[in-house]
Formats: C-alpha cells, sequence, structure tokens
C-alpha cells in the first residue's frame, strides 16, 4: 500500500532515552511519529506536555502527530502549536468548540485531526467533515498502551470511507490501539491509511522489520 503512514507512537518507547528512541524509529523507517498527550483527566493517565513535542521537534525532523487526549485542548492548543506539532489531533468528545479548535489548527498550518472514542458513532463528526485533514478512529478505548484492537470499530471505518467518498473529500483515517501487522492488514481493508503502532515497533526485536511488516501487510 503505498499511501499508507506508519506512525509509532512514542508512548512505547524507553523515555529513558528519548532521543535516541526517535532517531531508532526514523532509521527504522518510520513515516510519522505519534505523540500522546494525557491529562490525567480526559484519559486516567499522564504522560507528557508541550515541552516534549519541543524536545523531540528540536532534535530532528520527523513529522509530530500529536494526540491530545485532554479535557480542554482549545486552552492548551497555541503552546502544542509553539511546541513545534506538524498535525494535531483533538478528540470529538473533549470539551471544547470542535469547530473552532479544529480552523485554529488549520490557520496555523498545521494539519487538523479529529478523533472519536470506540462508542463515539462515527455520524456524530459529519458536522466538521470539511474542516478536518485527518479521522482518528480510537480501536481502544484511549489512556494505554499495549491494549487489544476492537474489531467492532472497522465497521466506523468503512462508514467513514463512504461519507469521505460521498463528499469529494481526502482526509486521512488513521487507527490507534493495538495496531500490528495482523490488525493493520484488517484495519486497511476497511479504508485506515495511517496506522499508529506503540508496542508492535518499540518492543519488537527489530524495529525495523516490524514497521515493514505494518507497511506490507
Ligand atoms: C492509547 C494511545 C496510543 C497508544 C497505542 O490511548 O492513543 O497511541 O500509544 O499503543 P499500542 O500500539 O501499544 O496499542
Ligand atoms: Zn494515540
Amino acid at each position: 500500500c503505498s499511501d499508507r503512514i506508519v506512525a509509532p507512537s512514542l508512548l512505547a518507547a524507553d523515555w529513558g532515552k528519548v532521543t535516541e528512541e526517535v532517531s531508532r524509529a526514523i532509521n527504522s523507517g518510520a513515516d510519522w511519529l505519534h505523540m500522546d498527550v494525557m491529562d490525567g483527566h480526559f484519559v486516567d493517565n499522564i504522560s507528557f506536555g508541550p515541552d516534549m513535542i519541543n524536545a523531540v521537534h528540536e532534535s530532528n525532523d520527523i513529522y509530530l502527530d500529536v494526540h491530545l487526549m485532554i479535557t480542554r485542548p482549545d486552552h492548551y492548543l497555541s503552546r502544542f502549536i509553539e511546541a513545534g506539532a506538524d498535525g494535531i489531533t483533538v478528540h470529538l468528545e473533549a470539551h471544547h468548540k470542535v469547530g473552532e479548535t479544529l480552523d485554529r489548527i488549520r490557520a496555523a498550518g498545521c494539519s487538523a485531526g479529529l478523533a472519536i472514542n470506540p462508542n463515539t458513532p462515527v455520524e456524530d463528526i459529519v458536522p466538521f467533515l470539511d474542516q478536518i485533514d485527518l479521522l482518528l478512529c480510537m480501536t481502544v478505548h484511549p489512556g494505554f498502551g499495549g491494549q487489544a484492537f476492537m474489531t467492532e470499530v472497522l465497521p466506523k471505518i468503512e462508514k467513514a470511507v463512504k461519507l469521505r467518498e460521498e463528499r469529494g473529500l481526502h482526509f486521512h483515517i488513521e487507527v490507534d490501539g493495538g495496531i500490528d501487522a495482523t490488525t493493520t492488514s484488517l484495519a486497511g481493508k476497511a479504508g485506515a491509511n495511517v496506522m499508529v503502532a506503540g508496542s508492535s515497533t518499540f518492543k519488537a526485536p527489530d524495529m525495523g522489520a516490524a514497521i515493514k511488516a505494518i507497511r506490507e501487510a
């Protein structure tokens, strides 16, 4: 699949040596680096904030795909833009004016992503279809790496593909959670083209082989 994008998730890296881990991902063939921001409120976990994004941004040129699992993305948005995010994905379920946040992301020259949790119907994104560059269909309940892929999300991906076709749009469809070569094949057949993979890449014995397997699955 030539337009497939593989995005290892930094959440699964060894944080004792973050810059080396990012270099390892780049040298292993990563297209994007996925960075999970968790506030201990929107999800039951705390990860890192804009300073981590900035540190990674300063150390290399890889595309930073920033996934904001935070309750008030509108409040923190400018800090993530200034930190060097290339794409910023916000949750539909968070507390903000979704359309305004998406417009602000684009106005700053970043790619605008909208994420939906496994239990959120894909129809809920319809009002924002013209404002997004990426739709993230979560394939686990967000908050932690290493969870099992939820196959029940696959029909939502197929519906998203239909919505996109009907309107002649071109946004990416990303999946995140439990992605490895096997689940990539399922998600790819349903229509997803951006594969976020934490455990199956950073924790693999051979990261290059793991990324290649996802790319070719
Ligand atoms: C989960 C995060 C994911 C996580 C995926 O809430 O959004 O990006 O890093 O981890 P794996 O690939 O291990 O399921
Ligand atoms: Zn994520």
